[in-house]
């Protein structure tokens, strides 16, 4: 299991890192629209796999600080909604065409914008969350390989003829 561990640890750092390449993407697309990947990879792929972590490290024993770090991306990507639906809704600088979800953004400024520049900042938080939770994983994997060589050590000297 602390090999599964390793391997899951491994895949939510590879969803964030797809999540940066999806926001690049439309950083350099005009006129700015809903990143279809973006949303999906966030809503769905990161908090999916990062469940499937923290229950990989649980069934891996990797112990309450791991465990609690490989929750945390899940926790954080709330977050990451919570920055914009805030800062677009209660901030002053943002102008829309129509209401509720079929609402259009059609200016922003001031304060609304500085504000939910944090979800870019969160996002680096998550993506160093994802660091050290994959180096944990790394550790607890090699501790235990470590331990169990001299017993597999044993066992084959005691196979020798
Ligand atoms: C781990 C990192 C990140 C996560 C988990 C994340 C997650 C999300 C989520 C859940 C949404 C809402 C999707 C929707 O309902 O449409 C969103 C939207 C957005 N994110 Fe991120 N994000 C991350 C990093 C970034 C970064 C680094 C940037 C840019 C520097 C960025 C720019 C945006 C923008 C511009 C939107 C709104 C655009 C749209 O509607 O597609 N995100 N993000």
């Amino acid at each position: 299991m602390r090999k599964a561990f390793v391997v899951t640890s491994a895949l939510v750092l590879l969803a964030v890192i797809a999540q940066f390449y999806f926001a690049a993407v439309s950083a350099f697309t005009l006129p700015h629209e809903h990143n279809a990947l973006h949303a999906t990879n966030g809503l769905i792929v990161i908090p999916a796999i990062a469940l499937i972590n923290t229950i990989a490290a649980s069934l891996a024993r990797a112990g309450g600080r791991t465990i609690g770090l490989a929750a945390l991306p899940f926790l954080l990507v709330i977050l990451q909604v919570v920055i914009i639906v805030a800062s677009l809704l209660l901030l002053p600088g943002v102008e829309t065409i129509g209401e509720g979800f079929g609402a259009e953004v059609v200016q922003q400024g001031g304060p609304a914008v500085y504000a939910v520049g944090l979800h870019a900042v969160n996002g680096l938080i998550i993506l160093w969350v994802t660091v050290v939770t994959l180096r944990r994983a790394r550790a607890h994997n090699a501790a235990t390989d470590h331990n169990a060589a001299p017993e597999r050590a044993v066992v084959s000297a005691s196979e020798w003829p």
